[in-house]
């Protein structure tokens, strides 16, 4: 399978936004768009990643739109099960609540929480075990950039959940690329660049896991309406975690239009 024929997935990350009033505005938004039938679930796959505590109102929400739309967590905890770890959700609690999807390995979890290659190991570990599918994230800095890294750092971040995936579970893991410098700062990679680093992280993939070939491999990092579809037509890019973006149901809307359409 050529990355092209991958069906792509659009996914909204809020991270720490919005306001209850503001995203129950945003979903009737999103979901009157829908109403159009315009993109069809077999041309793109859409998510939405809200707060661990607006999880289980945005899922209800979802189930009246005319089409699926993923939950996605934004977090999952290192352990697993049940028990006395105050603050903590863990895979088992999050499929127990119908949540199929999580994020693990975003450049935030990693800079600002300091979740370290042992820490995420443990979280997609747990995922996998309780049957979450994950989307990936990984990056690298400027600095890495500049110092002509990145590609090893990406493949590194890569490899290093090696050690926790086993055989089958490969199918159950998205990946996304977002380079740490382009995240919320207005500055996409070119469509050039990310399609390099996209080939080079599929032929990775595919030296590791015979599903690699079809695994699909997100883009994430300053995506909006108006660089969608260019970074659509790149055949490795197979689809985009988006952030700001997301908070606007039309550019939201507007981006899947860009993948569906455009795959
Ligand atoms: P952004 O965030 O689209 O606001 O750059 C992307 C992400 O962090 O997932």
């Amino acid at each position: 399978m050529s990355g092209s024929a991958i069906t792509p997935w659009v996914v909204g990350n809020w991270k720490m936004n919005p306001m209850q009033a503001d995203a129950k505005e945003l979903l009737s938004g999103f979901k009157k768009l829908l109403q159009n039938n315009e993109i069809k679930e077999e041309n793109c796959h859409i998510g939405i990643a809200p707060s661990m505590l607006a999880l289980t109102s945005v899922q209800a929400e979802l189930a009246s739109s005319v089409r699926s739309i993923y939950t996605v967590a934004q977090n999952v905890s290192r352990i697993a099960g049940l028990g006395a770890y105050t603050g903590e959700v863990s895979a088992e609690l999050l499929k127990d609540h119908h949540i199929d999807f999580v994020l693990i390995g975003h450049s935030e979890r990693r800079e600002i929480f300091n979740e370290t290659s042992q820490i995420l190991n443990e979280k997609v570990k747990n995922a996998l075990t309780a049957g979450l599918t994950i989307i990936y994230c990984v990056g690298e800095s400027l600095e890495q950039r500049e110092n002509g890294q990145a590609e090893q750092v990406v493949l590194q971040q890569i490899c290093d959940i090696t050690a926790v995936v086993q055989a089958e579970q490969w199918q159950k893991i998205v990946i996304a690329y977002e380079p740490i410098w382009a995240i919320g700062t207005g500055k996409t990679a070119s469509p050039e660049d990310a399609q390099t680093m996209h080939a080079k992280i599929r032929e990775g993939l595919t030296q590791i896991t015979p599903f690699g070939a079809s695994m699909a491999i997100l883009y994430g990092g300053s995506v909006k309406a108006e660089n969608a579809v260019e970074l659509a037509t790149c055949p490795d890019i197979n689809g985009a975690l988006v952030g700001g973006a997301s908070l606007n149901a039309a550019s939201f809307y507007e981006i899947a239009q860009a993948f569906a359409n455009t795959k």
